[in-house]
């Protein structure tokens, strides 16, 4: 099958190439992402092979549908950027990489943790220009601090039992509650109850209708003051404005972010030769008790393996069965 593979940086070259070796896929490699104004490129494919900042709207898949394209096969575990209805009206079928190393996500999330408490980002450029002065860097203990979860899927679960072992508390919030998670003593709690009560607030939840600025300035009111927010799940989970007035009071003691809500402008990309033209963002990096990472909680040699095999499979399974491994339903939004 010939699959147009969009978004395509060195490294998803490298990976799915590799995965692909020998077997009867002719992978197309493209730099640009799959938006309306690109997606002419798919012609000739039956698939295409999308990342988290490619657009699957209703007009791309309907235009996917027109080119002849029947799967489309996301190398991510989310799919709120794939209008699903429209995908099914259309007998398009969608496949994913539900799990491909929720370590992956939950130790850059454990990183981004620790460097905020103990300003490692600060200490570094310090160390460099021989500034050995401990003032600023002051943190706390992790033993003994709670830490609220939002989403314990399976990275949810992974970012549990890491804080277990600093000897945290561990709160956390889902509508569907993990059974093994309350059998292994995780303690489930209300939105409000967990924000009131954690030091630590780590989201983990995918990007619904009803996560969708779930943190905003009604949410924040509720956190301890200086507390820390970290966002590995989906910019939009945020409300980023908000959280910059919260920041500008103090009342939000740091922030730690691998997503922002309009990054699809930004990420994956090289701009340090150009200025930033996203105030909110620009404002964002100003603060020194905030540090962004572009998307790369997910970006370990495991989990690009992962990535690329399953999406192999995904293709394997659509040509010999007619459906993707793992495919994604509208029922899954429901
Ligand atoms: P998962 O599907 O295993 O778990 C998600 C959990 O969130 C479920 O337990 C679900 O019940 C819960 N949830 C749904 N609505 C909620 C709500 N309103 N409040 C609280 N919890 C809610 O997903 P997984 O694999 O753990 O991934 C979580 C998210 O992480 C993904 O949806 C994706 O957006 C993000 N992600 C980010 C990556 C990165 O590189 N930064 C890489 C992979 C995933």
């Amino acid at each position: 099958m010939r699959v147009t593979v969009y978004s395509t940086r060195p490294y998803d070259r490298q990976f799915l190439s590799a995965a692909a070796a020998g077997g009867p896929h002719d992978l197309v490699f493209l730099e640009h992402r799959l938006d309306a104004s690109s997606v002419a490129t798919a012609a000739g494919s039956q698939a295409v092979c999308a990342f988290v900042n490619d657009q699957l709207d209703a007009g791309v898949l309907q235009a996917l549908h027109a080119l002849g394209v029947r799967l489309v096969v996301l190398r991510s575990a989310g799919f709120n950027h794939v209008d699903l209805q429209a995908a099914a009206q259309l007998g398009l079928m969608v496949g994913r990489v539900p799990e491909y190393s929720p370590h992956a996500v939950a130790e850059h999330t454990a990183a981004l943790v620790l460097t905020l408490n103990r300003k490692i980002h600060r200490a570094h450029a310090r160390v460099r220009e021989g500034n050995f002065a401990l003032e600023g860097l002051l943190g706390f203990d992790l033993f003994g601090r709670t830490v609220g979860i939002i989403g314990t899927g399976k990275i949810g679960m992974c970012f549990w039992r890491i804080m277990a072992g600093f000897g945290c508390r561990v709160l956390a919030h889902d509508p569907r509650p993990s059974p093994e998670a309350q059998a292994g003593g995780l303690q489930y709690v209300g939105l409000a109850e967990l924000l009131g009560a954690s030091d630590i607030v780590s989201l983990h939840c995918p990007l619904t209708p009803q996560t969708h600025h779930l943190i905003d300035a009604a949410a924040l009111a509720q956190m301890k003051p200086g507390a820390m927010l970290i966002n590995t799940s989906r910019g939009a989970v945020v409300d980023t404005p908000a959280v910059i007035v919260s920041l500008k009071s103090g009342a939000l003691g740091s922030l730690g972010l691998d997503v922002y809500e309009e990054e699809a402008d930004l990420f994956f990309r090289d701009l340090s030769g150009q200025a930033i033209r996203d105030d909110v963002f620009a404002r964002l990096l100003t603060f020194p008790n905030v540090i962004v990472t572009g998307h790369q909680a997910f970006f370990t040699e495991d989990a690009l393996r992962a990535i690329a095999e399953t999406t192999l499979a995904n293709i394997d399974a659509f040509e010999t069965q007619g459906r993707p491994l793992h495919a994604v339903s509208v029922e899954r939004l429901v």
